[in-house]
This record gives C-alpha cells, sequence and structure tokens, in this order.
C-alpha cells in the first residue's frame, strides 16, 4: 500500500490517496467505475488544473490524486503571459516542462491556458523600449511571437489552448483591456488569426470566459462563433469556466447555454469548474479585478475546515444536479475541468474572501475524497445505462 506523508497537507497523520476506494454503495456492483476518469469514460475528458508547486516535487499527494482521478491537466498559471514571460527576453519554462512530462509519463492529455489575457500580462507587453505604447502592428508582431515561440516549445505536446480569456463584458459589450485599446474591437479576431496561423493545425482553439449563462455576454458569444465561422476565421470551441455557487446560475440556464453554444457546432470545454460552497455576496462569476472582502465569522464560517456532514450533503446535492446538465449535452461537451486538484489549492480560499476556509471541489484539504466525488462517480457510471 503506498502510504503518502500529509507534510504538505499539514496534517500529522498519514494517509492514502492512491489507494483511496469508495464506499460500498458505489462498489456494489465490481464492475462499477470507482474514478472520475473511469466513469466518465466516453462521455467527456475530466481533469484539474497543475500548480508549479506540485510539479516541483515527484511525491506530492496532489500529484498521486491527478493520476488516479483525471485525465487532462490545465497549467493554472505557468503559461500565463505574466508567469511565462515577465520581463522581454526573459522566459521561465521550468514548470511548463514539468508539465508536459508529467502529462506525458502519465498519459493525460494537456491543456494550454492562456495565451491572450487582459490580466496577468505585464505592462512591458504594451510597451517599447523607451515606454511608449506600441503601435497596433507592434502589439500584434509581439503576440505572434509569443504564439510562435509556444507552439515551438509545447507545439506536439499541447493540443488544446484557451486562446483569448475573459474579453466580453457581462452586457455582450466587449471589454476594455489594453488589447483591444491598441489593437482595436477587432482584437479577439487577430488573436484567434494568429493562433490558427502559429500554433498546430490539429490544436483546438478555444475561447474561454466567465458568467458565460448570463444572457448579453452568451449571445455575443454565439454571434462571435458564427461571425468567425461564416468568414474562415479558425475557432473550435467555447470554453465556460463554470466558476458557479450553490444557487447559481440556475439549472435552466446552464442547459440553455449549453444547447445555445451546441448549435455554433462548437465543441464546449467546462474549463474551470468549482463550485463556492461559501457563496459571494455582490455577484457570481470570476471577476479578478473585483474587490476583495475580509474574512469574518460570517463569511468564512469553518475557519479550521471542520465542515459539518450537511456540507457534505449539501455539494454533494449540488455536483449532481450540475453533472446532470453536463451529461445532458455529453454530445457537445468534450471536457469538464475543476480548478484546483483539493479544498486546499483553491483560489476560493482568497476569492471574493481574502483568507477565508471553503470547500468547492470534490476532494478536501486533507486529501479525502468527499461524498460528492462518490455521488458524481455513481451518476456518470449510470448515466445513458
Ligand atoms: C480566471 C482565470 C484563471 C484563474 C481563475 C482564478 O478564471 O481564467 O486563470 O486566474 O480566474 O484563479
Amino acid at each position: 500500500m503506498k502510504i503518502h506523508k500529509t507534510r504538505f497537507f499539514g496534517y500529522a497523520a498519514l494517509f492514502s490517496i492512491a489507494t483511496m476506494t469508495l464506499s460500498n454503495s458505489v462498489r456494489a456492483d465490481e464492475s462499477m467505475p470507482t474514478t472520475l476518469k473511469e466513469a466518465f469514460a466516453g462521455k467527456f475528458m475530466i481533469g484539474a488544473t497543475v500548480n508549479g508547486w506540485m510539479l516541483r516535487d515527484s511525491e506530492h499527494p496532489s500529484l498521486a490524486i491527478v493520476t488516479e482521478q483525471f485525465d487532462c491537466i490545465t497549467t493554472a498559471n505557468a503559461l500565463k503571459w505574466g508567469s511565462f514571460n515577465p520581463k522581454p527576453n526573459e522566459y521561465r519554462f521550468q514548470t511548463p516542462d514539468r508539465f508536459v512530462s508529467f502529462a506525458k509519463d502519465n498519459d493525460i492529455t494537456n491543456i494550454g491556458h492562456v495565451l491572450f489575457w487582459h490580466s496577468q500580462t505585464p505592462n512591458w507587453v504594451y510597451e517599447d523600449a523607451e515606454g511608449n505604447t506600441l503601435t497596433r502592428e507592434a502589439l500584434l508582431a509581439r503576440m505572434r511571437q509569443r504564439a510562435r515561440l509556444l507552439a515551438k516549445l509545447y507545439g506536439d505536446d499541447i493540443k488544446i489552448w484557451d486562446v483569448v480569456n475573459e474579453a466580453i463584458e457581462e452586457d455582450g459589450s466587449l471589454r476594455k483591456t489594453k488589447f483591444n485599446e491598441i489593437i482595436g474591437d477587432d482584437f479577439i479576431e487577430q488573436a484567434f488569426k494568429i493562433a490558427a496561423e502559429e500554433l498546430p493545425a490539429d490544436a483546438v482553439l478555444l475561447y474561454n470566459d466567465y458568467g458565460m449563462t448570463k444572457e448579453g455576454r452568451r449571445n455575443t458569444v454565439v454571434a462571435m462563433i458564427n461571425d468567425f465561422k461564416s468568414r474562415g476565421i479558425r475557432i473550435d470551441g467555447i470554453g465556460v469556466q463554470g466558476h458557479w455557487s450553490m444557487h447559481r446560475p440556475t439549472l435552466e440556464s446552464i442547459d440553455e447555454t449549453m444547447t445555445a453554444f451546441a448549435e455554433t457546432g462548437a465543441s464546449i470545454h467546462v474549463t474551470e469548474f468549482d463550485v463556492d460552497y461559501l457563496g459571494r455576496d455582490a455577484y457570481f462569476g470570476a471577476n479578478v479585478d473585483a474587490q476583495m472582502l475580509k474574512a469574518n465569522s460570517k463569511n468564512n464560517p469553518y475557519p479550521d475546515g471542520n465542515y459539518p456532514p450537511k456540507a457534505d450533503k449539501e455539494l454533494a446535492d449540488r455536483y449532481e444536479e450540475l453533472f446532470g446538465v453536463l451529461l445532458k449535452h455529453s454530445n457537445s461537451i468534450d471536457r469538464v475541468t475543476f480548478w484546483g486538484v483539493t479544498d486546499r489549492d483553491s483560489w476560493l480560499n482568497n476569492f471574493p474572501v481574502r483568507g477565508r476556509t471553503n470547500y468547492p471541489l470534490l476532494i478536501d484539504r486533507k486529501g479525502n475524497y468527499k461524498p460528492a466525488l462518490e455521488r458524481v462517480v455513481k451518476l456518470a457510471s449510470e448515466y445513458g445505462k
């Protein structure tokens, strides 16, 4: 039996991840899948994001969970412009290199996140050596250079790319960013043209955004896909981030959104799935520019991570209903990826409330599989039988 020390998780006890099995109810039928990737096989890929700190340690417990449960991984930060190329001519290859070799060694598909995003892109990108704002042509050339380098380094290994992230507002208008301030309103189109020309011909090119169930944004995305297709501009799929909470969005709006996206013929990827168990006061989505709140006893009720059994049940119920809708659209959905492996890695511990102890994923902060994971495995295994 393989035992993983919990030093990373900060607990004294030892626990086993690789040999952890699901409860008897799920295992009653011995032929029944016990892991997410087995349960979803033939429906869609199931994945998680992997961080640099996990990849630095080959014995990291989260990696054992990844190889057991998931068949694809996304780079959480390492390929973002600011992480990969923080200064002119300064590149950080180490984490992306580890990422592709970990995937290769374990027969896992890897996903590139993200070519062009207004956030986590350093200011130098938009400026020349004297600090003057670049011209449209110069910025497009810089974008092309980035895509060309990534294709040269990782083109054989990364075949699915978030090309543009979060460029459309909730009301459907174009987000005002440095990219479209300099390039103009055809920034998204230019980005996809560059990606199509520089990345391998078999790469899957996605437009990725949050709050996709909002009508304004959803309609603009549908119109954009149809427009690009009619003009021969390659765009292969839609990344629905899926940063959802316990009550929003409604199942109906997710169902409608998936139907609308499927009608475009684009492949659908749920790219950053999690359920914000503690909730958000003001809005939902993943607007990383939103103002942060401070943790207090109201918005951080379980600071020591001891969630009551009621939380397990509520989260399992919510995941079951959400996956019910996703499975219904499994002909159009090619992948569902969680943002993080365990609750410990989740960005929702710091957003929109800094420093709270959240409970959003299928695996808890000690590395234990939650009842929600069992429920999802059971649902997917039985689906369509
Ligand atoms: C957005 C981005 C991701 C990540 C998450 C939260 O959704 O696309 O890269 O930053 O926010 O961490």
